[in-house]
């Protein structure tokens, strides 16, 4: 079952061009449409007046990450919570807006929870995005799109968040559309994206052996830190989660900005710091971010891609993606920060697909 992998989390890590493949081919066969979300979809959809998203752990990332393209993209309103503070709280739920759950099991009790409650609260619509067919959170839903990551077995979500982040990004253009943001033009450039990404997370996998080699550095490490900033924010949050999982390394993720609020007292030669540095419109902005870094001894280890023109020097490593994605850099950058955590909890000789204390699907409180 595992064939040329040692454990389930590196196989799925590996599947991820296919999942994207898979997912993406209805999305390339019909163009950014309502119907790809249900048959009721158009009407939702146009009306519309704003997101609400609710999810859990990584599910909760790829929402994050969806709301920079939802207000830039479709120039709607988009709010994320985490499901279980939701359930509990006094929310205002807009009957205009649309409730988006996120959920690779579809079991997910306090999203599923969160579901019901912004139903009670509001005559509003709901989107189920989810890797299982038939699950509850769908069955409890009007609109579904399904990632067709296919199963995921490891403890670690991988390619189902992938997967769910090209379902979010499929949202955000047909919202567009929808709006009249996004022209024919622009459409197709958003196709096209779609088209090269499962080549793009290819030329990613292929940096593994890069990626392995720092893990030794990382293996007797207490803590780490990560930051982004923007659309790679989720991803560095991303990738702490990963580390932490599966390694038990302590591991905090920051928006590159909040830096000097802060977290920067943490700095010194024992705390490695990752930080995802693509080509986007921040990049001059992470880069002083990283100087303060250095000044204060800090180690960096950077993801960049090849137009981040970084050379690595004293106490600055690299490992660069042969070229920038644009709008969908965020799904290849999610690759380094999975590869990374697994090669760690390997080098650290922890149970990698069943770490401890933790469940595939968590149907509890
Ligand atoms: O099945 P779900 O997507 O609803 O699960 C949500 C979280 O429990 C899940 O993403 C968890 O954080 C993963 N173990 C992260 O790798």
């Amino acid at each position: 079952e595992l064939g040329p992998y040692s454990h389930f989390m590196q196989k799925e890590i590996h599947e991820q061009p296919k999942a994207l493949s898979d997912t993406i081919e209805a999305v390339l066969d019909a163009g950014f449409c309502p119907a790809l979300f249900g048959d009721r979809a158009d009407t939702v959809l146009r009306e519309l007046e704003g997101v609400k998203i609710l999810a859990c752990g990584t599910s909760y990332y790829a929402g994050l990450t969806a709301k920079y393209w939802i207000e830039s993209i479709a120039g709607v309103l988009c709010d994320v919570e985490i499901a279980s503070e939701y359930r509990y709280r006094e929310a205002w739920v807009h009957p205009k807006h649309l409730v988006v759950t996120i959920s690779q099991s579809g079991e997910t009790l306090d999203t599923m929870e969160a579901l019901k409650y912004a139903k009670s609260k509001g005559h509003c619509a709901a989107l189920s995005i989810c890797n299982v067919a038939e699950s509850a959170i769908p069955r409890a839903s009007e609109l579904v799109f399904y990632t067709r990551a296919g199963a995921e077995i490891g403890v670690a979500s991988t390619k189902a968040f992938t997967t769910q982040l090209v379902a979010l990004f499929t949202l955000a253009v047909t919202l567009g559309k929808l709006r009249g943001r996004v022209d024919a033009a622009a459409e197709a450039g958003y196709l096209e994206a779609l088209r090269h990404l499962p080549g793009s997370v290819q030329h990613a996998l292929n940096l593994e052996p890069q990626i392995k080699a720092w893990s030794e550095r990382f293996a007797p490490k207490n803590d780490a830190l990560f930051l982004g900033r923007g659309l790679h924010y989720p991803i560095a949050l991303e990738g702490a989660l990963k580390l932490k999982e599966i390694s038990y390394i302590h591991a905090e993720a920051y928006p590159a900005g909040e830096l000097k609020h802060g977290p920067l007292a943490l700095v010194d030669q024992n705390m490695p710091v990752v930080v995802i540095a693509p080509n986007d419109a921040l990049l001059e902005k992470v880069k002083s971010n990283m100087q303060e870094v250095r000044a204060r001894g800090g180690e960096l280890f950077v993801f960049a891609d090849l137009d981040s023109h970084f050379s690595e020097s004293e106490g600055v490593h690299v490992i660069r993606t042969p070229r920038h994605v644009g709008v969908l850099s965020a799904v290849v950058h999610a690759i380094p920060v999975q590869l990374l955590a697994y090669h760690v909890a390997l080098a650290r000789g922890t149970d990698v697909d069943k770490p401890r204390n933790l469940a595939k699907s968590v149907t509890v409180e």
